[in-house]
């Protein structure tokens, strides 16, 4: 019996449905589902893994659960978790502990949940599973062979540790591949911004003065789709090249 803790475990079957529907626009990873299941390469290795608990997080989960890993998930953000995803995973097997709305002191019981089943291999987006581990929890660290980090704020946070010589095991920085910051970045978070600030507002963009900080892969795809929908926008950056790449 896996231990799960979210917010209801009666949400399981709508968030089936939601992972299917995820899972349809996933080719790759379904691709690589089918391989792992013949080959079952993680045979035996316990997964830390500290994501946004969604319906495409959970097409990874079960991908690598394919190919023979143990997943213990905790969220990354405690905003972004789909409850209704959480319970479909937990109902499938999967050690979830996430729902949305976590308190500061929520949030970090769930990581801590995570590290009590020595994870061999984490994954991060943001760097908290990993700075939970160097900070609090050392006496995890020992058994944890390599991890990827998924964002630049991540990297930003462990290339500091890497540089003062704390960081204590390999992380692969994902946010630093052209499949990551050239696509997620730009076009994903460009996307999704747009969509949290309509759902907040409710207002017309087109004729608004908006504002985007920074021209970098994230900032540019806001700035290209808001443009796109009418508005008047600015961009403030302080590295002079890309600046100038935004005003061209
Ligand atoms: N929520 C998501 O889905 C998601 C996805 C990817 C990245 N992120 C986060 O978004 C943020 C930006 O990521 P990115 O990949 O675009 O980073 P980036 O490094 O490509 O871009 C950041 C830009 O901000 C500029 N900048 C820094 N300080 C500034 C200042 N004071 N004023 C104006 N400009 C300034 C930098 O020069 C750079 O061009 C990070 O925190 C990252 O972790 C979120």
């Amino acid at each position: 019996m896996n231990e799960y803790k979210v917010k209801d475990i009666g949400l399981a079957d709508e968030g089936e449905l939601l992972i299917e529907w995820a899972e349809a626009h996933m080719p790759v990873l379904r691709q690589i589902r089918q391989r792992f299941e013949r080959e079952r390469p993680l045979e035996g290795v316990r997964i830390g893994a500290c994501l946004h608990v969604t319906k495409e997080t959970a097409v990874l989960v079960k991908t690598l659960e394919a190919g023979g890993a143990e997943v213990y998930l905790c969220a990354s953000n405690p905003l972004s978790t789909q409850d209704e995803v959480a319970a479909a995973l937990a109902r499938a097997g999967t050690h979830v502990y996430a729902w949305r709305g976590e308190t500061t002191e929520e949030y970090y019981w769930c990581i801590d949940r995570v590290i009590d089943h020595r994870p061999m291999l984490t994954m991060d987006d943001g760097a908290d599973l990993v700075s939970t581990l160097h900070s609090k929890r050392t006496e995890a660290l020992e058994g944890v062979k390599g991890g990827s980090e998924e964002t630049t704020t991540g990297v930003i946070r462990l290339r500091a540790m890497a540089a003062d010589g704390a960081l204590r095991y390999p992380i692969i920085a994902v946010n630093d591949t052209y499949t990551k910051y050239l696509f997620d970045n730009r076009y994903g978070t460009g996307q999704s911004t747009i969509d949290g600030i309509l759902r907040a507002t409710a207002i017309l963009l087109a004729g608004k003065t908006f504002v985007v900080c920074g021209y970098g892969w994230c900032s540019r795809g806001i700035a290209m789709r808001a443009k796109g929908m009418g508005a008047n926008v600015i961009v403030t950056e302080v590295n002079p090249l890309r600046a100038l790449e935004a005003v061209m």
